[in-house]
């Protein structure tokens, strides 16, 4: 059984075909279905219901594959998912961003089931791939996958992923399977000048999406976002989202805006946007019906929220409390976005030193190349 992939680029196809993706699934994955007090992940397990656990293994969607850290709460639910196998659409186009070829070096960080490090040791050869994971548990399970598909000569590393792995570098290749907001340098220093280093940005407001960094002589690298994509973070880059807990909008300060924040928060362009500018606020949209509900903001940090009332027709009614004023900060970035002339994700220039990483305004075509 192959997974349904969209637009697969020819050499990463045969590794789809031939690498069996049940094999990496663990017996106990974890499913999300709504629940009152936050802990939304439930158990499915493949000696209990084995058709419905086959059509999630091949299905193309993440499997989520751990939570809490291997630790669920005692009734047997979950919070947040810790581990996955990625979403296939997004490994087969994050491969193609790689321009890996046959015999090329790869260090992955993020082994989680191991599946990716799978569909690298198919086209690169096994002995050419190192995968790192922090968390031994998945690690192991991860190996075990590898050894029973025949790729045991892929090496699998458990440790902080952020350090790269030294012992193996120079690579010629560094993808990235977990959310990254702080690139570490490291990765740049560890890939040999022309590399690239593939990952998944990631934020609060809005994930930027996939990032592809070329490596130069002097140690830097830049790059520039390509498709969307949401990842779980780097663990030590979490920022844990926030449980959901009454708020009394009686209290907030009332206003009104023309601006329909579903529709900017929709639009990736104006998100991505939106997010660079502004840090830790988290969106959640409440329907009610089609066209009214409420886009929630939220700042767990400083216990800020904001409330946007959607209608059919503007204005649309602003509570705001605590600390921070979300919505007048989310619509002056908004602003900010629509007067440089609404420039989409692919006009961000990202450069990483050795004292650390910027972003910038730098359309394609400009003195921006990477
Ligand atoms: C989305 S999963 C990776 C999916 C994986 N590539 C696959 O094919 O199944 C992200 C993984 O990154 C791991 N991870 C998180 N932080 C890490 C770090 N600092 N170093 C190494 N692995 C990390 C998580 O434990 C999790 O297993």
């Amino acid at each position: 059984m192959v997974a349904k992939l969209a637009d697969l680029p020819g050499p990463w196809l045969q590794a789809f075909t031939d690498v069996p993706r049940h094999t990496f699934i663990p017996p106990l994955v974890w499913r999300q279905r709504r629940g009152v007090d936050g802990n939304d992940m439930h158990p499915l397990r493949r000696d209990e219901e084995p058709d419905e656990w086959l059509a999630v293994a091949y299905a193309n969607h993440p499997v989520d594959t751990q939570v809490d850290d291997g630790r669920p709460a005692e009734d047997g639910t979950g919070h947040e998912v810790t581990s996955s196998a990625s979403h296939p659409a997004v490994v087969a186009d994050m491969l193609a961003a790689l321009d890996a070829e046959p015999g090329m070096r790869v260090l992955e960080v993020g082994t989680g089931t191991g599946y990716n490090a799978a569909l690298l040791a198919h086209r690169l050869g096994p002995e050419n791939v190192v995968t790192v994971e922090v968390d031994p548990q998945v690690a192991d399970q991860a190996k075990a996958a590898l050894d029973a598909t025949g790729f045991g000569k892929v090496t699998v590393v458990t440790a902080d992923g952020t350090e790269g792995y030294r012992a193996n570098a120079p690579y010629d290749r560094i993808i990235v399977t977990a959310g990254v907001t702080t690139i570490p340098h490291t990765w740049i220093t560890q890939t040999v000048p022309g590399g690239r280093v593939v990952l998944p940005m990631t934020g609060t407001y809005q994930p930027p999406g996939i990032l592809t960094l070329t490596v130069h002589q002097d140690g830097t690298a830049r790059g520039r976002l390509g498709r969307p994509a949401a990842f779980m973070a780097l663990r030590a880059q979490r920022v844990p989202r926030p449980r959901g807990r009454p708020i009394d909008t009686d209290t907030g300060a009332i206003s009104s805006t023309d601006v329909h924040p579903y529709r900017i928060a929709g639009d990736r362009n104006a998100a991505v946007a939106i997010g660079m500018r502004v840090h830790g606020i988290h969106k959640h949209y409440a329907p009610t019906t089609d066209d009214t509900g409420t886009q929630w903001l939220l700042d767990p940090d400083t216990d800020s929220w904001a409330a946007i009332g959607l209608a059919p027709q503007p204005p649309y009614e602003v509570r705001q409390g605590g600390p921070r004023r979300l919505w007048d900060e989310v619509q002056t970035a908004y602003r900010w976005w629509v007067d440089q002339g609404q420039p989409d994700v692919g006009a961000w220039l990202f450069t990483v030193t050795p004292t650390g990483q910027r972003v910038e305004l730098e359309p394609n075509g400009s003195s921006g190349n990477t």
